[in-house]
């Protein structure tokens, strides 16, 4: 996308399609769960494209053959805490041995700031390859700030996967790591004064977890 380089919004019917049931405020918790492991997958499949494949020989029943595999048990998916597990379990159904790192963040209601309260250890991440996941891009503050933490731990290959983005939060978020690229499937309008995103979805983690 011109305005944001490292933004790819994927497009696809059927995407849209379940993003439209998704942003219904009618859509039932059971639904709203199924749909975001439904457009998780696909978001997977496209943020997935580029990684690189090792040729192994395999023995079908008829005769031995070259194939490909990618390094799934060095690919490590981290779900920003809340809202973020909502996408572990298609990306897991998909690529079962990859590792999954939780990254827990709250924002300080006097600094504003983002305040880390969960990680988990990581091993050779600078060998791995990293995919943050959370619903909403929104201001883009805990997202900066736990690929912050990422990167700090030594990690230099990472993608960020969201449902909706906000124009704010990716530029925020672009600005601060220019080199980690965003997808999404949508990219909405702004943020209001509570910095939910318009038109949005509500909050993703309430609806996912049933706590509005
Ligand atoms: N987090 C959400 O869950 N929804 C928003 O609109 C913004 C942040």
């Amino acid at each position: 996308m011109k305005q944001f380089p490292t933004l790819t919004v994927t497009n696809h019917p059927l995407i849209q399609h379940k993003l439209t049931y998704i942003r219904d405020k009618s859509t039932s918790k059971r639904e709203f769960k199924a749909l975001i492991d439904e457009v998780g997958a696909l978001l997977t499949y496209e943020i997935t494209r580029d990684l690189p494949l090792t040729a192994v020989e395999v023995e079908t029943p008829l005769q031995k053959t070259e194939c490909h595999k990618i390094d799934d048990r060095n690919l490590v998916i981290v779900p920003l805490l809340r809202a973020g597990l909502g996408f572990v379990d298609s990306i897991q159904d998909l690529i079962p041995n990859c590792i999954v790192s939780h990254v827990g963040m709250y924002r300080d209601h006097v600094t504003k700031e983002p305040v880390t309260y969960y990680t988990n250890e990581m091993h050779n991440p600078g060998e791995k390859s990293f995919i943050m996941v959370d619903p909403m891009l929104a201001t883009g503050g805990s997202a900066v700030a736990a690929v912050d933490f990422l990167k700090a731990s030594g990690a230099r290959d990472i993608r960020f996967m969201c449902l909706v983005a906000a124009p704010e939060g990716v530029e925020l978020f672009a600005k601060a790591h220019p080199d980690v690229p965003i997808f999404a499937a949508a990219l909405d309008e702004k943020l209001n004064e509570d910095a939910y995103i318009l038109p949005g979805l509500g909050d993703a983690g309430d609806r996912l977890f049933g706590t509005n």
